[in-house]
C-alpha cells in the first residue's frame, strides 16, 4: 500500500483533534504508514464538546445535504465505537439515551412546531408530547413545560473519553504522533510535501491532510488561492454532576430554546451533567465570562430548576470550527497532495466515525467517496463564493436569526 521511501509517511495529518485522530488511525488500517502533528494529541474542541449525536433536533432550514451526512455517520456509531473499544480497550461512554426538545413559552412551543414539521417534511422520526408527557419521561423538568419533541434515535457519545481512545487505537495503529505544532506547510512545485514543524524539524509526506480545527486557516505555507474558509466559533460549556443520592437525575439529554438562545443538559451514566452551549463570534477567545455561566445557568434553571443543587465542577470554553455553510471541509483541495478535514461546526464528535471513513478511502484511492462529494473543498473556491465567504460572520448571523428553528 505504502508508496514511499520507508523513513517517509505515506499522510501527515496536521491537527490531533478527534477529527485528525480518526483519519490517522482509519488510514493506518488501510495500510499506510501515518504521522500526526499536535502537542496535545486529543485536546481540542472535543474536550469542550458535550457530545450529543444530534442528527434530528438540530437540523436547520437549508441544511438538507449536511442532514444525510449526519445521518449516515449516526448510522454507523455503534460499529464504529464498538470497533474503537476493541482497538484501544477503553470505553467512550456511548449512550443510546434518545432527547427531548422541550418548549418553556408559546413562542418556544411555536419554533418547536416548526421544528417538528421541518423533521417530519424530511422523513425523520420525532414525536409531539404534551407537557404532562414529558413530565412523565424526565419528572425533574420545570411544571411549567408546554410541550416537547421526543426524538430516540439523539444519542450522545463522550468526547473526552472518545479523543483518548483514539490516541490509544493511533498508537496501536503505529501512527507516529508527533508532540508538537506544524508551522508551515511545505510547497515543492505544485505540490505539497510535508510540514515544518515548531521543533525545528521537517516531515515530508506523501499527502497531507489538514485537520486543524479552528485553526486550519493559520496554517502558514498554505497557497492564498487554496482559501481554508473556516473561523471559531466560541462556546461556553459547563460540568456539572450529579451526586449518587439524586441519581438519574435526567435519563435522556433534554434541550430547548430559551428566549432564543439554546440550551442542552447532557447527563453521563457515571454522574456528570453537562450544560452548554453559548455560540459567539469572537475570534479565538475562549475566556470563560460571568455573562456566559449566568445565561447558561439560567435557563438550564427555566427548564430544570432543581440543576441549582448540584455542584458546579467546571466551566470552559470552546472553539466550533464553522464554515461558511455549516458543513465540513473533506477531501482534495486545488493544491496537490494536500486535503481537508475540517469545517465540521457544530457536528465535529458526530461526524467524527464518517470523517474517518471518507477520509482513509480519498488517501488510499484518490477519490473522494460519492457520500462527500457535496462537502468537496472546491465548493468554496471560485472567485465569487471567496468575496462572500468574507463577509461570512456577518451573513452567518442573519442566516441564523432567519433559519434556525
Ligand atoms: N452541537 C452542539 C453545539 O455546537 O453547541
Amino acid at each position: 500500500m505504502s508508496s514511499h521511501s520507508p523513513h517517509i509517511p505515506d499522510v501527515l495529518v496536521v491537527g490531533g483533534g478527534i477529527i485528525g485522530l480518526v483519519t490517522a488511525w482509519r488510514a493506518a488500517q488501510q495500510g499506510l504508514r501515518v504521522a500526526v502533528t499536535d502537542p496535545a494529541p486529543g485536546g481540542g474542541a472535543a474536550q469542550v464538546a458535550a457530545g450529543m449525536l444530534a442528527a434530528v433536533t438540530e437540523l436547520h432550514y437549508g441544511e438538507h445535504t449536511l442532514l444525510g451526512l449526519n445521518l449516515e455517520s449516526a448510522r454507523r456509531y455503534p460499529a464504529f465505537v464498538a470497533e474503537l473499544e476493541e482497538a484501544s480497550g477503553q470505553q467512550v461512554g456511548y449512550r443510546s439515551c434518545g432527547t427531548l426538545a422541550v418548549a418553556l413559552d408559546a413562542d418556544d412551543r411555536a419554533h418547536l412546531r416548526e421544528l417538528h414539521a421541518l423533521q417530519r417534511r424530511s422523513g425523520l422520526e420525532s414525536e409531539w408530547l404534551s407537557g404532562r408527557e414529558c413530565r412523565r419521561l424526565e419528572p425533574m423538568l420545570a411544571p411549567g413545560v408546554r410541550g416537547g419533541l421526543r426524538v430516540d434515535g439523539d444519542h450522545q457519545v463522550d468526547p473526552r473519553r472518545l479523543a483518548a481512545a483514539l490516541v490509544v487505537a493511533c498508537e496501536r495503529a503505529g501512527v507516529d504522533l508527533r508532540r508538537t505544532w506544524a508551522e508551515r506547510l511545505v510547497v515543492e512545485g505544485d505540490r505539497a510535501t510535508g510540514a515544518v514543524l515548531a521543533d525545528g524539524g521537517e516531515l515530508s509526506a506523501g499527502q497531507v491532510v489538514l485537520a486543524g480545527g479552528s485553526l486550519s486557516g493559520r496554517l502558514e505555507g498554505v497557497p492564498a488561492d487554496v482559501l481554508v474558509p473556516v473561523r471559531p466559533v466560541k462556546g461556553q460549556v459547563l460540568r456539572l454532576t450529579v451526586p449518587r443520592p439524586y441519581a438519574p437525575f435526567l435519563s435522556r439529554t433534554v434541550r430547548a430554546v430559551v428566549r432564543g438562545s439554546h440550551v442542552y443538559l447532557v447527563p453521563r451514566e457515571d454522574g456528570e451533567l453537562v450544560v452548554g452551549a453559548t455560540s459567539e463570534e469572537l475570534g479565538w477567545d475562549t475566556t470563560v465570562t460571568a455573562g456566559g455561566v449566568y445565561e447558561l445557568l439560567r435557563d438550564a434553571h427555566e427548564l430544570v430548576p432543581g440543576i441549582t443543587e448540584l455542584p458546579l465542577v467546571e466551566t470552559r470554553a470552546g472553539l466550533r470550527p464553522g464554515s461558511p455553510d455549516n458543513a465540513p471541509l473533506l477531501g482534495f483541495t486545488e493544491l496537490p497532495g494536500l486535503l481537508l478535514a475540517t469545517g465540521h461546526y457544530r457536528n465535529g464528535v458526530l461526524l467524527t466515525p464518517v470523517t474517518g471513513d471518507v477520509l482513509a478511502e480519498a488517501l488510499v484511492s484518490g477519490e473522494l467517496p460519492e457520500i462527500a462529494r457535496a462537502f468537496s473543498p472546491g465548493r468554496f473556491s471560485s472567485p465569487m463564493v471567496q468575496r462572500v465567504a468574507s463577509y461570512e460572520p456577518v451573513l452567518r448571523e442573519t442566516r441564523l436569526q432567519e433559519q434556525s428553528v
